[in-house]
Parts: C-alpha cells; structure tokens; sequence
C-alpha cells in the first residue's frame, strides 16, 4: 500500500492504473477510521479494480476551532486498517499543499446548504464541497462512496457532481450501526457512558417512527412530535427533526414512501446526526 502526500504523485499513480484500464474509487475521510469507513472501503474493493482512500481532517469545514482542534487522528491504526482492507493507496496531504498562501476559492452549493446542518454550521458544506471537488479532481476517481448517515452531505455532493459536470459515480453506502442500533461517527467517541445510552433514543425512535408510519399515520408534524418526545425524555437537545423530501431536503406535510427523517440531537454536548428513509 502507498502513502502519498503529494498531489501530483496521486494523480499520475492513478492516471497509470486508468490507463491499463482500471477502475479507481475514492473514499473520501477525515481519518479515525471506524467500521462505517471500512463498510466503504470494502463497497469500493468490491466496485473497483484499485482503491483510493484520503485521510485529511480538513481545516475550513469546522465551523469552530476547538472542534477542528481537538478531532481524533489516529493515524496508525488508520494506516493499518487501510492496509487490512486491501487499499491500494492512503492519500494523506498536509494542510498547507490543500490551501497554500493565497487560496481563494470556494465552491458554494447554494440553497441545499441553508438549512439542517448548514445553518447550524455556517460555512460547512462550502468547505466540504471544495475540498471534495479538489480530492475528486486530485484523483481522478471513477466512483466516490460516501455514508448515508450524512444525507445532507450526499444531497449536496450530488448536486455539486451534476452542476460541475464532475465525471465520478457517487455511490451511498448505507449507514453502519454499533449493536445496540446507534448510527457509527468518530464523535461517539466523545460520548460518557449517560449520553451514550441517552442517544439510543435516536435510532429506537426512528425505528418507531417507521412503525406509525406503516400503521397509517402520514402527518410529518404528528409523526415527528413522536421523535420530538422521546429525545426530550432522554435530555437531548434538539438541533431539528423533520421529515422531508430526498432531493431537495425541503419539508413534507404528508409523508410518504422515500421521504427521509432527518434528526440531528446533542447528548451530553455531542452532536449527533442520523436519518431513515421511509419504506
Ligand atoms: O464525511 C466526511 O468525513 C467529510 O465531510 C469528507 C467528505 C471526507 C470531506 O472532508
């Protein structure tokens, strides 16, 4: 396996391998890698003929410092589960070859970032979507996988690859859960023993949700109070839970299959997300 760093060696290894006629995918990461990470990493082993994964905890998509700061990076263990998995390359640039003096851009995807996510963390998804076009156009990727636990973050990706005419299959990978149902993040780690069993409500009241659904409630606002309850029950602060609709993530009145719950909820000052598709 290659650890590369640099730019431009990643994007003549991969133009080589294209060149023999391989496929190469890009699993895109932040590091602290968990079993979501290897679920695609072994999607994209299983879809392409050489597998790419970067380790960057990208500065410009914290929204504050002290999240950037203290995010885990664990490399070792990163490297070796890389090399378990059979990758073909780690990409691990350093900050200052992403963004060198004088670096002005940024890619906005507009009104798919106003709300969720990107109005709680103002300037998230510009910093997510310009670091993903760069990892995209380093690469030279054949597929992208990403995690459906971060919907809005597929939402936005899909739009950004459509708009910019980027030539990469984004595969969504479905989202990893520990045993006892909660959705896999490296900010579990960050969770005491309370919150992390105070965060079970999550997943137990989505489960729910799905069962009122199926039992003919439609009502967004009715079944959404159901979640609503269940956290405030279990001392969760709530960022937004709402149902809506998959491609423009706008709000449904009435639900219906294919609709997606989005929840995002701080236990003990842990901000988690998750989401369910409506079946
Ligand atoms: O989902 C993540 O880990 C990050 O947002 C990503 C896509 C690697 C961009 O930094």
């Amino acid at each position: 396996m290659k650890v590369v760093e640099d730019p431009d060696v990643l994007a003549s290894t991969t133009r080589k391998w294209q060149t023999n006629g391989q496929v190469v995918g890009l699993v895109p990461t932040m590091g602290a890698l968990h079993a979501g990470h290897q679920s695609l990493i072994e999607r994209a082993r299983s879809m392409c003929d050489r597998v790419v994964v970067s380790i960057f905890v990208n500065p410009i998509q914290f929204s504050e410092s002290s999240d950037f700061l203290s995010y885990p990076t664990p490399i070792d263990s990163d490297l070796d589960m890389c090399q378990t998995l059979g990758v073909d390359l780690v990409y691990r640039p350093d900050a200052k070859r992403m963004y060198p003096e004088g670096f002005s851009t940024s890619i906005h995807v507009a009104r798919l970032t106003d709300a969720w996510e990107g109005r709680d963390r103002p300037g998230h998804f510009d910093g997510v979507a310009t670091v993903v076009t760069k990892l995209l156009a380093a690469s030279r990727a054949d597929k992208a996988f990403f995690g459906q636990k971060d919907f809005q973050q597929c939402a936005v990706l899909r739009r950004l690859i459509t708009d910019l005419d980027l030539d990469v299959e984004m595969v969504v990978c479905p989202t990893v859960r520990d045993h006892d149902g909660l959705a896999l993040s490296s900010r579990n780690e960050r969770l005491s023993a309370e919150s992390r069993r105070n965060a079970l409500a999550i997943p137990t009241s989505l489960r729910s949700l799905q069962k009122h659904f199926d039992d003919g409630q439609t009502e967004s606002a009715t079944l959404c109070d159901s979640i609503v309850q269940a956290l405030t029950d279990n001392d969760l602060v709530i960022h937004y839970v709402e149902i809506v609709d998959s491609t423009d993530l706008a709000p449904v009145g009435t639900a219906q299959v294919g609709n997606v719950v989005i929840v995002a909820a701080s236990s003990g000052g842990v901000r988690l997300l998750d989401n369910h598709i409506l079946t």
